[in-house]
């Protein structure tokens, strides 16, 4: 992967195979359906985003913005890096992008669920300035989950 060359672009339900694919090389019983991964895929207010590596998908990004009491949240719903492609930068480039969306949309805040034993994941949002801002009982089964926030400045 000598000079590689990241490029990322909005995803679409045409990449669904090859997004499945990288899910359940992701997670195992966490994974999302692929059902799941169309709905998010096609639903208008979801926010996909695949990183290519040479031209090849090496990972996406979902998210959307939720609403609640009246305000805007940007919400990170999967970031998942095909295993060979991880610890080059990409999660932290397609989040990068997510951001710069959301803040484009004047969205301030945004917010995310993780595994507590997601150590790649903890890592990686701590490296991009998430806080922890509460903990998720039995969010993942028997596992809990860690419910961290990023202000947008
Ligand atoms: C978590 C995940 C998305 C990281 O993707 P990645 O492209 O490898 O991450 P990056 O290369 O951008 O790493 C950025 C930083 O995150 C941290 N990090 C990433 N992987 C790590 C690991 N295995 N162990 C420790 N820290 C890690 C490091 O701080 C890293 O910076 P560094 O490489 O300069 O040390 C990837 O491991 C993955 O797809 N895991 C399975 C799916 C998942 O758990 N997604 C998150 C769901 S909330």
């Amino acid at each position: 992967m000598i000079g590689m060359a990241i490029t990322v672009e909005y995803t679409s339900i045409k990449l669904l195979d090859k997004l499945y694919e990288i899910e359940k090389q992701c997670f195992e019983e966490e994974a999302f359906t692929k059902h799941q991964l169309a709905y998010l895929l096609t639903d208008y207010i979801t926010i996909g985003l695949v990183a290519r590596v040479n031209g090849e998908i090496a990972g996406f990004a979902i998210a959307r913005v939720d609403i609640r009491r009246n305000m805007s949240f940007g919400h990170i719903i999967t970031v998942n890096i095909a295993p060979v492609y991880r610890r080059k930068g990409i999660a932290q480039r397609l989040l990068n992008e997510v951001e710069t969306i959301f803040r484009k949309e004047g969205i301030k805040d945004c917010h995310l669920e993780v595994r507590e034993d997601n150590v790649a994941a903890l890592n990686l949002y701590q490296k991009l300035g998430y806080k922890k801002v509460g903990n998720l009982e039995k969010y993942y089964g028997e596992a809990h989950g860690l419910y961290l926030q990023k202000s947008l400045n």
